[in-house]
């Protein structure tokens, strides 16, 4: 049986009439752009997170790059985690900002912001990685209410703390709707939220070539919408997410239960009372054994785990003339070569739950 790392292809077979007749819709209206989808969406998507806005934009690059300008981030200091996907620190800099990164807590994998000593930050952009949501209650702790939180929510679409969505806890939060996503579009698509309509009115100008009005162009702006078929798509998609959540959440409770007993393995953290991981990967880390000798061996036997991610951001070769290039994030740096993505999506069976647990465990005996 081969078990991929995720299946877009099963949540399309079974939806597949309902995607043609949107995908009809759209394209027989020739209504491709700004239209009434995109509105609906945006309307739709605020509504669930519980914020006033939501702009649909290209990616979630663009989403982060955007707010962070929106937020008036150039030439300050915005911190944020060093085990992230490199679009955060990416997006960071195309703002004009400066990367400064933080280690990690070794039980959730996200920010420790008590590892960071350096000056004080304008900005913190925590990411809630894996779809683990992050307690910003620790950054106004730390840094005094007045510090601007911005979410990396682009891995967290559902996510709850103390029963607010993701996305809703901080000045903005930027989404990425790429297709692997829980809440994945049918090509690239990203979105920002935020209550604050100054910030809105601002993304409004930068994704349409900094102009509020047509042929008016005030600030430079850029191209960076989303288009109505994905905001289709993604609306009819946000009715499900979450059902489609809670089947994540089933798949990693039976994960759980058939690998508690492995002494090798920890398992991702349980999240408190009140709040909601969305799952949107399963990440488990070994203790003492090769992390790369047991996925070659699951790889060999048709599982397609993956690992997220294997490199630091401050040991990418884009980096490397940064001063924390340099620097030690000790908690990151030995994690990422310990971690694993096990596959998880929502179609994924009970029936392969148990397998990728059974060949895990088996692979685990042999190379102790
Ligand atoms: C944590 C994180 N930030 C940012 C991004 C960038 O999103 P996109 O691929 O839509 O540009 C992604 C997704 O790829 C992500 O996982």
């Amino acid at each position: 049986m081969s078990i991929p790392l995720v299946d877009l292809q099963r949540n399309f077979s079974r939806y597949s009439d309902k995607y043609e007749e949107i995908l009809l819709n759209v394209c027989s209206s020739c209504q491709f752009i700004m239209g009434q989808e995109l509105r609906d969406f945006e309307k739709n998507f605020a509504d669930f997170l519980g914020v006033k806005h939501v702009l649909g934009l290209g990616s979630g690059t663009d989403a982060l790059t955007l707010l962070l300008k929106a937020c008036q981030a150039e030439g300050k200091i915005v911190l944020t985690q060093n085990n992230t996907f490199i679009a955060t620190t990416l997006a960071i800099a195309n703002a004009g900002a400066q990367i400064a990164l933080c280690d990690i807590d070794p039980d959730t994998y996200q920010m420790d912001i008590d590892s960071y000593d350096g000056p004080c930050p304008d900005i913190v952009l925590p990411v809630h990685l894996y779809g683990y949501p992050y307690d910003i209650e620790k950054i106004k702790a730390k840094f005094g209410s007045q510090v601007i939180i911005i979410e990396d929510a682009c891995q967290a679409h559902g996510s709850k703390l103390n029963g607010s969505r993701c996305g809703s806890l901080g000045v903005g939060a930027a989404f990425s709707f790429y297709p692997g996503k829980n809440l994945g579009a049918f090509g690239d698509g990203g979105a920002i939220a935020t209550n604050d309509d100054d910030i809105a009115d601002e993304i409004l100008a930068l994704r349409n070539w900094g102009g509020s009005k047509k042929y008016i162009h005030d600030r430079p702006g850029g191209n960076s919408r989303l288009d109505n078929v994905q905001a289709a798509i993604l609306d009819f998609k946000l009715k499900h997410i979450d059902e489609w959540n809670q089947s994540r959440n089933n798949n990693a409770k039976l994960y759980r239960e058939l690998l508690k007993d492995c002494d090798e393995i920890v398992l991702p953290p349980e999240t408190p009372d009140g709040c909601l991981q969305n799952f949107h990967l399963f990440v488990i880390r070994f203790k003492n054994i090769s992390r790369d000798e047991v996925l070659k061996k699951l790889h060999e036997n048709e599982i397609f785990a993956g690992i997220h991610y294997p490199v630091t951001i401050n040991k990418q070769l884009v980096y490397k003339d940064e001063t924390f290039a340099n620097k030690k994030f000790p908690v990151s740096e030995e994690l990422c070569g310990k971690i694993l993505s096990l596959p998880m999506f929502p179609e994924m069976t009970t029936e392969e739950v148990r397998t990728v647990a059974k060949v895990l465990v088996t692979i685990i005996d042999q190379v102790k």
